[in-house]
């Protein structure tokens, strides 16, 4: 079966995950949502006791990396969710202590290698929308369509509060705007797989515009409305 990758990267709380699910909703693709599984192992790590003082024992977690697989469930709506070893996680991974550790997660090589086969293994199943860093540089370099997304750091912080917010994750605005500058930074400047925008991608700073405005945009670029 032949299938699609659109690769939506970018800086985190640039509206990435809510695009990248009514992108891949009106498509009928499927969303997958990278920075899920860097999570999921984040959050493993804290489980089997991998994390002391904010460092991870990096060659413990190397050896349980073969046993973490990931896979596609069906949902209760037929939908497909993605598990880490049967289980799906949900706001679990959305804490400020995983939001934390997850960029340190990010900058090992055996993690970064073993989720790349993940990805690319994933999306022979079904089309896919996957929202990630480095999808359009590194994990599929030909996807079909790539899109880079920005934004002022105080207007991303100021979405990631008021969601917290909404969930009812504590979390202080200082705190949620020190956590983005600091994320760009480690996201930004590690030795593998770095943020950057893929020289083909089309990038948008999502600042002054409301998701609505850039989700027209994408379908527009995807539908060649704009060339
Ligand atoms: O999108 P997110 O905030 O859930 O991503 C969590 C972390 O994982 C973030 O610090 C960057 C990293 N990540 C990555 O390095 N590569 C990806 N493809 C996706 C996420």
């Amino acid at each position: 079966m032949t299938t699609t990758v659109i690769a939506i990267d970018g800086y985190a709380s640039t509206g990435k995950s809510t695009l990248s699910k009514q992108l891949a909703q009106h498509l009928g693709y499927t969303y997958m949502d990278t920075g899920y599984m860097f999570r999921a192992i984040g959050h493993f790590a804290l489980q089997h006791n991998l994390v002391d003082k904010g460092v991870i024992d990096v060659a413990e977690l190397e050896k349980a990396l073969p046993g973490l697989q990931f896979s596609w469930k069906e949902g209760k709506e037929g939908q497909r969710q993605m598990a880490m070893n049967d289980s799906v996680y949900g706001e679990e991974l959305r804490t400020s202590e995983i939001s934390n550790l997850v960029s340190m997660v990010a900058t090992i090589p055996a993690v970064r290698t073993h989720l790349l086969r993940q990805q690319r293994n994933l999306s022979k199943a079904t089309s896919v929308v996957m929202d990630g860093r480095d999808i359009g540089t590194v994990v599929f370099p030909n996807a079909a369509h790539k899109f880079f997304l920005n934004a002022e750091p105080e207007i991303r912080a100021k979405r990631r509060y008021a969601e917290m917010q909404a969930k009812g994750i504590p979390a202080s605005f200082e705190e949620v705007l020190a956590n983005v500058i600091e994320r760009d930074r480690m996201d930004s400047t590690r030795t593998i797989a770095p943020l950057a925008k893929a020289e083909d991608a089309i990038e948008i700073d999502t600042s002054t515009m409301d998701v609505k405005a850039v989700f027209q945009l994408l379908c527009d670029h995807i539908e060649g409305r704009v060339l």
